[in-house]
This record gives C-alpha cells, structure tokens and sequence, in this order.
C-alpha cells in the first residue's frame, strides 16, 4: 500500500464537478490503475461498512458461511451461544484458512494444516502437542479475530475494519427508509433462498454499481427484455403517482424507484403469472393497503427501487427481490454474488413465481444481467484508449431531478471522491435520525 504522500500523486484529480456548467466527468484512471486500486483498498475499503450477509444464512446454532469482503477472507458462525460472530478466515497459527467449505454446520473448526482447533466462538480450543508449548504461553491470545466492527441492520450483518467509524445505523441514514420499503412487504421474516448466483466480470467494480442505479441505460441495453416484458403483460406499465426518482441520499447511497414495468410477486399482478396467481396477489395487495395506507403501498407494490449501499452493496427490488454484493478483485476484475431474498410466509406458488422471475430476469444467464455484463465488459476494454481521458456522467447536472437522470451515479463519485482526495479526509455525514 502506498504510504499517503506517494498514495496523493497517483490519486490526482479524478472528478470534475462544475454544476455551473452542468458538466460532471469521471477521469478514467478510477477504473484502470492499479495504484488507485490500492489506494481504494484503504481509503475506502477499510473505512466503510461493508456487507457480510443475511442472518438466515446461519439460522442454526453452527450454521456457518465462507465469504470475502474487501479483499479479507472471512467466514461469519452463529456460535452454541447464538450469537453470530464474524471471523478472519485465517488460522492464529501460521495462516491456513480454517474455514475451507463455503457453508455447513460445525461445532468447532480444525485447521487442516496442523490441526489446531477452534470452537464457533472463535476460542482455541485444541492444540495437538501441547507438551510442545511453555506453561506461560497463553491461548486466549491466540483465539480468532474478528473485524474491528460488526453490527446489523434487519439481519443484514456488516463490518468495518475501522475502529473509528460511525455506528452502522448512522452510516445507512436515510437508506434505511428504502430498506425498509423492501423489508417491510412482510409481515413474517425474510430468507434467503438456497443457491447462489456466482460471477465474475471482467471490469472495474464500480462500473457495476454505477450500472444499477443507471434507468438511461435499460431501454437501449435491455430492448430484448423489455420486448419480451411487453409480450407478456397485459401491456400497461405502472404509472408511479407521487414524488419518485432517482435520489442522492447522501454518504454515496442512492436509489432509484419508479413505476414497475413488470409484474412483482408482491403485489403486483401481470398475465405472466397466470389468472390463477390473480387472487392471492389482489390479497397480498389488499392486506398492504390495511397495514401503510394506500399512498406507501402503492410504492411498496407498483414500484420498483434499486438501491445502493455505498459503496458496493445492491438492494434491488425489483420482479424479485436481490441481494447483490461485488467485490473487487483486481482494477479490471469484479465478483458478483446474488442470492434471492424471500418472505419466509410466503406461498408454493408464489415461492415459485419469485424464483421464476430471479432466474429468467436476474440471473447470470437470465434474461437482462448478460446485457449488463456485456456493457461493463464493453465500457472497460474501451478504457484502453487511454487518449480519451474522461467519462461524462452529466446528464441532470444543474436541472431538476428527471427519472433517467445521472444523479445516483454522482451521489456515489462525489462520495467515492470525498473518501479518495487527498489532505485531510472529510467525512460527510447526513444522516437523518429517525
Ligand atoms: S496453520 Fe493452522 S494449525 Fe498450523
Ligand atoms: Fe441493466
């Protein structure tokens, strides 16, 4: 990692944000040097919130999961006591990974190197060749670590390797309100469903997150999709009433929400799921109404909200319900994982329609996500000509928020840009208590 000084020549002057001129352009290099990467890493990586995953994931007591975030092997345990802790997949010992299965249940964890072993809170509590080791020589010390921060919001489990950062809650803010549109659609639990969607994309990360809170892009990229959307509906798109948008919701979230071109399994009925489906969509629909009234509800069922968790965290409720973290991997190079999020109540049928519309919309082989990865793809090998220099992300500059407008798109750069600028680093903070 390049100490700051170094760090502050590479980093340079990478956005050009002139609202006077309603210009705003993203120099390119944020997506190609290697040397911002690093500095990305520590600048951002590790002084964010980032997404570990779902509490139904660990539902049982040794439940556990194997993931990385921001570059950090981890694996996230719900221990005999219950609780979920999330731990460094590296063995105290001389740095095996300890946890070698992506998921499963365990009572404790042996690593294969030389077998020493730790319980699902972490403790050590077997070393082979004890003998071997001075009477003083302590093993509380040798436990597994965890990241400096670990907390959640409605079973979505964070960390944060930095100490110092600002408590969860406050770092979501207003984001909270669109997780909770999502959230809130039932009165039981959500899960997620089992299998997960694993892919990588030849790009830069954030060219992915620009891309889902990105509508100026969805008719010219997915006209396939949507021809075929067309086919299937009863032909009337949604019309949104009330105040919806794209929104910059300050810390580098956004979100983007509007009247849903499709069907939605809550609760929004469309030809594609059938006349049978007709009924017990109209009563999820109607038990809404009964719980938010008719203006909130017809915002959870009619439309659809694509929100970003700055900085790489997807919520995307859209003919499903998708969790979707990426990760970077190297300049030119993401990981996406997707899992599908369902109410724990819900119908066989309507379990059904839900996996329908994840797998032949969202999925990696479905009908619009190629569309997308053929974009990124496209977008990063573009970058190559290095002559042309800068990327324009204007459009809604200056004006009044339109529905196809750039503006998650900046609300995440000017973030990304307040973390990575040299000097002294600001932090912004606009949370809005609730
Ligand atoms: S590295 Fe794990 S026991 Fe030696
Ligand atoms: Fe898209």
């Amino acid at each position: 990692v390049p100490h700051s000084q170094e760090a502050d020549r590479s980093v340079g002057q990478l956005i050009d944000d002139d609202p006077a001129r309603g210009l705003f352009r993203v120099h390119r290099s944020t997506c190609t040097s290697e040397d911002l990467f690093r500095v990305e890493r520590e600048r951002i990586f590790e002084r964010v919130w980032l997404y570990v995953g779902h509490d139904s994931e660990v539902a049982q007591r040794g439940d556990f999961v194997r993931r990385t975030v921001g570059g950090r092997p981890l694996f996230f345990v719900r221990g005999t006591d219950g609780r979920v802790r999330v731990f460094f997949n590296t063995c105290t010992h001389r740095g095996a990974l300890v946890c070698r299965q992506d998921q499963g249940n365990a009572n404790t964890f042996q690593c294969f190197y030389h077998a020493w072993t730790f319980d699902t809170q972490g403790e050590l509590v077997g070393r082979p060749g004890r003998e071997g080791y001075s009477a003083t020589c302590d093993t509380e010390s040798l436990a597994l670590r965890s990241p400096a921060r670990v907390d959640r919001y409605r079973g979505l489990y964070f960390m944060s390797l930095d100490p110092d950062i600002v408590p969860l809650n406050e770092y979501l803010g207003p984001v909270r309100e669109w997780i909770d549109l999502v959230l809130d659609q039932t009165e039981a639990s959500w899960e997620v469903l089992p299998g997960t969607n694993l892919y990588s994309i030849k790009a830069n990360w954030k060219l992915m997150v620009e891309n889902t809170v990105d509508n100026y892009h969805v008719a010219p990229t997915h006209a396939t999709f949507l021809n075929y959307v067309q086919t299937l509906n009863d032909g009337t798109a949604t019309r949104a009433k009330g105040a919806l948008g794209p929104f910059d919701l300050g810390n580098g979230h956004a979100v983007l929400e509007l009247g849903a071109p499709y069907g939605r399994p809550i609760a929004r009925w469309s030809a594609m799921f059938g006349e049978e489906a007709k009924g017990e969509i109209a009563d999820l629909r109607a038990r809404l109404d009964e719980r938010f009234g008719p203006e909130r509800a017809h915002r959870m069922a009619e439309c659809i909200r694509l929100i970003l968790v700055y900085p790489n965290l997807l919520l995307n409720d859209i003919s499903a319900v998708t969790l979707r973290y990426v990760e970077p991997v190297a300049v030119d190079r993401m990981d996406v994982t997707a899992w599908a999020l369902a109410p724990t109540d819900e119908s066989a049928a309507g379990r059904q329609r839900r996996i329908d519309s994840f797998v032949s919309f969202l999925g990696p082989g479905g009908l619009a996500t190629p569309d997308d990865i053929e974009a990124l793809e496209s977008c990063q090998m573009g970058f190559a000509a290095r002559e042309v220099e800068w990327s324009d992300v204007s459009r809604g500059a200056g004006m009044e928020p339109f529905i196809s407008d750039e503006t998650p798109l900046r609300a995440f750069w000017r973030q990304w840009w307040n973390q990575m600028s040299p000097g002294p680093q600001p932090t912004v903070i606009r949370a809005i208590p609730r």
